[in-house]
């Protein structure tokens, strides 16, 4: 081989590049197509430098590796024209994307009904001079029960089973252990509401859950009486459903109170008709209460000669029902938002 033939061998294999260059249809074939002529043609003619004459070996090399950085260059340029066309391709796919545009509208959190009730009654009380106290969902038997005037074997007790846990603590049944506990931690006179969840051991329908809210009341002053307590109510009342609503006191028993009264509401659900809320009876109980006994007031260490008050347990979860119309209870511990996002939709509430 003389070099003019290696020129024509090499312009060969770069034509043969360019025809494999157009034929690839993607970046894989251009790579394979690269690969094959480097180990095939190129690495012949390569091979055959040993067989020019020692003289003319240097420019035959040059001649070779020129080709060969073309080559190279040949695939390098078509294998970024193809990704620029990919980039440009994925472009035009979203072409109706306009950043000018406010973003999609995205569902706003809201307020559990029964968080917006709470905020509600809490700031209303605040109002009128009250404290919002917490306490531990789990109690003891004592602030539970013994101290609240239900001694071991009361009956009282059957109406508020719970689910026990093995140290002898409960899950309280209320959220009148507060009572106690606020009266030993600020001493008379006090005002205080304690909002809080509550558990029983229920058979759950529409109407009850084993896990629900409720939001205790506690005045203790000098000479607090029943007239106190009825005024209290009716302005929360009046408060929360914005106009007066139709109520029924009723003599109740409360073990912790004396006198203790029901304070029913006409059920909202059926605008008093009866329906599977309110047990066919048009009203619901939302407000028990009562004055507060005298052992209560001698278990939290205040002299029941010289210091009265009322208390009351305000069944959050239901008055949330009520007001934001949810006729099943068991909505509210769902997660199903077309019930839980109620409360945000009618009042405004915002988190
Ligand atoms: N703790 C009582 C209950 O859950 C309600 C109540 C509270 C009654 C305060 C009277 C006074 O049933």
């Amino acid at each position: 081989m003389d070099l003019n033939q290696l020129e024509e061998q090499l312009a060969r294999i770069k034509a043969e590049a360019e025809a494999l260059r157009q034929e690839a249809d993607g970046i894989d074939a251009l790579r394979s197509a690269e690969t094959r002529l480097t180990k095939g043609p190129l690495a012949d003619v390569l091979k055959s430098i040993k067989a020019f004459p020692p003289d003319q070996r240097g420019p035959a090399g040059q001649a070779i590796n020129k080709t060969k950085q073309e080559i190279k260059q040949l695939f390098a340029d078509a294998q970024s024209r193809l990704r620029q066309a990919d980039v440009v391709g994925e472009q035009k796919k979203t072409a109706t994307f306009d950043p000018t545009l406010p973003p999609p509208i995205t569902q706003r959190g809201s307020l559990h009904p029964v968080t917006a009730v709470q905020r509600e009654v809490e700031r209303l009380f605040r109002g009128l001079g009250f404290a919002v106290v917490g306490g531990p969902e789990m109690e003891t038997d004592f602030y539970n029960f013994e101290a609240l005037n239900i001694p071991e074997m009361h009956p009282a007790r059957d109406a508020q089973d719970t689910f026990w846990l093995t140290n002898g603590w409960l899950l309280r049944t209320h959220t009148s252990p507060c009572q106690v506990r606020a009266m030993e931690r600020f001493g008379p006179p006090i005002r205080v509401i304690a909002p809080g969840r509550c558990f029983r051991y229920e058979a759950i329908d529409a109407s009850h859950e084993n896990t629900f809210f409720q939001l205790e009341g506690l005045l203790i002053d000098k000479d607090i009486s029943i007239a106190h307590l009825i005024a209290f109510m009716k302005l929360l009342l009046r408060e929360v459903f914005g106009r007066d609503v139709k109520v029924r006191l009723r003599p109740g028993f409360f073990p912790f109170v004396e006198p203790g009264f029901e304070l029913d509401m006409s059920c909202m659900i059926c605008d008093g008709v009866g329906c599977a809320t309110c047990k066919k009876s048009g009203w619901v109980e939302i407000l028990p209460c009562g004055m507060v006994h005298p052992n209560v007031l001698r278990y939290g260490k205040i002299d029941p000669h010289e210091y009265t008050g009322f208390a009351f347990g305000l069944g959050l979860t239901r008055l949330a029902m009520m007001k934001y119309g949810i006729a099943d209870i068991r909505i509210l511990n769902s997660g199903d938002l077309r019930g839980l996002a109620k409360a945000d939709r009618l009042s405004g509430a915002t988190i």
